[in-house]
This record gives C-alpha cells, structure tokens and sequence, in this order.
C-alpha cells in the first residue's frame, strides 16, 4: 500500500461535507490554489484512533485560511467530526490526517474572488518520519542556502501551502548531500527549524529554542514546552546563533510528523543523544498514547 502513488489507493475521502470513495476526490486543473498557492494545510497524528490535538490542529486551520484572505465554510467542531468520520470510514486507528483548504476554479486570477474555500479531509497511514535506526542515534542535519522569509515577506504565521516550496528545496538539497533533513535559518541568520518540525537545543541540562517569530510555533512545540516546564527543566525562548547551535549538548526536533526527534549530527558536528531528550521523549510518547 505505502508505495502506491496517492490517487491509485482505496478508501474514502473527506470532500466539501460529503463522503466519497478516495479515487473521486479530485479538482480541475484550472484551480486557484493550485497555480497561485493559495491553500492551507494541517497535519494530524492519531494514536490508537484519537487524534492528538485534534481541536487545536483545525482551529490552526481556520486561522491559517483566514490569513490567507479565504473563508472555510465549515466550523471547528464540523470538521473534527469529519476527521472522526475518515478515520473510522478507513479504518484506521493509527494514522496520520490531513485536512486541506483552497481556493478552486471559481476565479483565475491574481486576486482570489470571494468563493468559500474548498475543503478536503485524507486520511491515511504513515509510521515513523525518519527510520527508526536514525531515532536511534538522531538523525542528521545539513544547514540549507535556503532562509526562513520575514514575516513581512511571506504570511509566515499560516500552515501554507506555498510555505513548504523552501522547505521542499532545503530538503532535496540536504539528502542530496546524504543529510536527513535541512536545518534552515531565519532572514537574519539566526537557527530557525528544520524543513518541517520545530529545534529544541539543550546546555548545560536547560533547553533553548527559537522564538517563533518567522515560522510556524509548532503545536508539538508548545506541548513538549509545557511537558518540559512541569518535569521542571529550565526551558527559554531565545534567538539562537549558529554558534550556540555548535556548541549545544543535545539537539531535538519536534513536530507531528517528526514527534520528538533526536539530532545526532549537524553539518559535521556531531550530538549524542542525552538524557534531557530522551526524558521528553518518553514523556511526549506517554501523552499521546495516554
Ligand atoms: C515547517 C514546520 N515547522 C514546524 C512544524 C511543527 O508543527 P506541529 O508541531 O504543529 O506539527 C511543522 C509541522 O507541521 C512544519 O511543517
């Protein structure tokens, strides 16, 4: 099943308040979202068929639609019933969701019109981001040409689409080099993230992360945050130099997809995987599994 291209797999789909067969989900191409970039995302884990987050991940949904100038025509508890329905419709316990919003085909243009937005939910089942050989002894991090724009440059607060075109480059060139992934800096050159999960770095037993102020404040992030406040670690929020980065003890990600992953090695410097991350890991795993 894991190889099969998207379209070709069977199931049901989620497609503007209506359940279809997953092969009949499908758009024009003369679709706004598709060739101006105007559509957003969310990516939802489920463990043992509930969903982690579930309500914060389409709230993000929504604001991230409204950033981007388009209304979603379907309220939060609507669309957390929809991914309730997917999951049990597919029959899936563990799995990964993805509700989508875009603009269609009622406009071509630059500017977008005022149709509601479209709204699909998939769902389907993806195990562990990186292999699991790599969670073992953390995976490992090339530093991307490519930046983390301004938020004054591109809508960086939104779950968008048209976001992840950098991160797609960043990741390309990074496993082109043999890397896992890209760690990749903000505008001014400060340690940003990594092409889709948020960094975590840890000195002398206190945790340092970016402030989220050009990229998505992860909802993974928060939790792991306010898991490491009560097992009473020191934990700020600061701007991180390259530098610092070099010299950190442990380095982690986090992210839905990713969950919390250790870094073993970045560019040529090299991690272990140190007791503070494995202590959040093991609390973060017990949250989502609870
Ligand atoms: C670029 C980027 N940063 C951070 C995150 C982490 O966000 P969250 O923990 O809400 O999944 C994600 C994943 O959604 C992402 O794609």
């Amino acid at each position: 099943m894991s190889g099969l291209p998207f379209d070709q797999r069977d199931g049901f789909i989620w497609y503007n308040g209506k359940v279809l067969p997953w092969n009949d989900g499908k758009i024009h191409i003369v679709n706004h979202g598709l060739h101006y970039g105007s559509c957003v995302f969310e990516g939802i884990r489920a463990y043992g068929g509930k969903p982690f987050l579930l309500n914060e991940h389409n709230e993000r949904l929504i604001r991230s639609a409204q950033i981007l100038d388009m209304t979603i025509p379907f309220d939060v508890p609507t669309i957390n019933a929809a991914c309730m329905e997917m999951l049990t419709a597919n029959k899936l316990k563990d799995a990964y969701l993805r509700p989508v919003a875009w603009r269609g085909s009622e406009v071509m243009g630059i500017a977008g019109g005022n149709a509601p937005a479209h709204v699909a939910i998939a769902v389907w089942y993806w195990g562990k981001y990186f292999s699991e050989e790599l969670l073992e002894k953390g995976i490992s991090l090339k530093q991307s040409k490519w930046r983390k724009p301004a938020p004054d440059t591109a809508p960086t607060e939104s779950k968008a689409a048209g976001l992840y075109m950098i991160g797609t480059l960043a990741k390309h060139e990074a496993e082109k080099a043999g890397y896992a992934d890209a760690l990749m800096l903000d505008y001014r050159g400060y340690v940003a993230e990594s092409s889709g999960a948020n960094l975590f770095i840890v000195k002398d037993g206190a945790i340092k992360t970016p402030i989220p102020d050009c990229f998505l404040n992860g909802l993974t992030r928060q939790t792991v945050m306010s898991l490491a406040k009560k097992a009473g670690f020191s934990i700020e929020e600061k701007r991180i130099t390259l530098d610092e980065l070099m010299v950190a003890d442990e380095v982690f990600l986090t992210g839905t997809a990713a969950e919390l992953t250790a870094v073993g090695k970045i560019n040529d410097q090299t991690y272990t995987v140190g007791s503070v991350t494995r202590t959040l890991r093991d609390h973060y795993e017990a949250l989502i599994n609870a």
